[in-house]
């Protein structure tokens, strides 16, 4: 089903005691919010899952892993399994985000197999795609959204893939304060949207999120998130302040 979804990605920051204060302000901003349109969803770091997990039984967000393993389970030291996620109350993971890719070789094959494993342990999976500077300059940013789709999430069978989460996340926009244009992010939100109905029709293509990540804040969201075909965001930097990640789900 096609949700407004706002995902606050920590990445590597935050000690435990400002991963609580940090938990405990968006708490506080959610009970006054008391909204019930957006699907809030924090991403912190493994290691403070259990505590995001546990506050989140009294709160109205979900909580997302940022990376889960290939494998399903066994000799893989240093790596966690969705099963492990899953037991822990986890619902969503991201897989794909750039620097996975650029830092640490993830492959198409491997994003597959990860998109599966958490299918199959009732987690969704929130693919991250998107060019890098140079192949916007060269125009070839549908070609390349087109070939990692193609090479990892159309992989799925229709079931798994109505289940997924997509987020649009032009590499020259992360962490740069550069965003891209309200209408860059609906045309490519709109060509993906175009290939999912080509790939699995348009009854899952009219039901999938597409979220939009790269600097989005709380100054620009709200054009953003005002065109058809973005569903909603994939918030980095902005989210490690409560007042900002607050102000961004307000933003619809
Ligand atoms: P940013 O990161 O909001 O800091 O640009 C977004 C992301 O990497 O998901």
């Amino acid at each position: 089903m096609r949700r407004k979804i706002v995902a606050g990605n920590w990445k590597m920051n935050n000690t435990f005691q400002e991963a609580d204060e940090l938990i405990n302000e968006i708490m506080d901003g959610l009970e006054e919010a008391n909204q019930k349109s957006v699907n809030v969803v924090l991403c912190p770091p493994f290691t403070f899952l259990e505590m995001t997990t546990d506050y989140a039984q009294e709160s109205d967000y979900a909580v997302g892993a940022q990376n889960v393993s290939c494998h399903d389970a066994g000799a893989y030291t240093g790596e966690v399994a969705a099963k492990m996620l899953e037991s822990m109350g986890v619902e969503y993971c991201i897989i794909g985000h750039s620097e996975r890719r650029k830092y640490f070789h993830e492959t198409d094959k491997e994003l597959t197999q990860k998109a599966e494993l958490l299918l199959k342990n009732n987690i969704l999976p929130i693919f991250c795609c998107g060019e890098i500077l140079p192949e916007r300059e060269a125009a070839k940013q549908f070609d390349v959204v087109k070939q990692q789709l193609t090479d990892a999430v159309f992989n799925l069978d229709p079931l798994d893939f109505a289940k997924i989460i997509i987020a649009y996340e032009p590499v020259w926009a992360i962490g740069t304060g550069v965003t891209a244009t309200p209408m860059q992010a609906q045309e490519m939100h709109a060509y993906i949207r175009s290939l999912i109905a080509e790939k699995y029709g348009k009854e899952i293509a009219k039901n999938t999120s597409i979220l939009y990540g790269g600097s989005c804040n709380a100054e620009n969201a709200k054009e953003l998130f005002a065109n058809p075909d973005v569903d909603g965001g994939l918030i980095g930097g902005a989210s490690l302040k409560a007042k900002d990640f607050l102000k961004i789900i307000d933003s619809f």
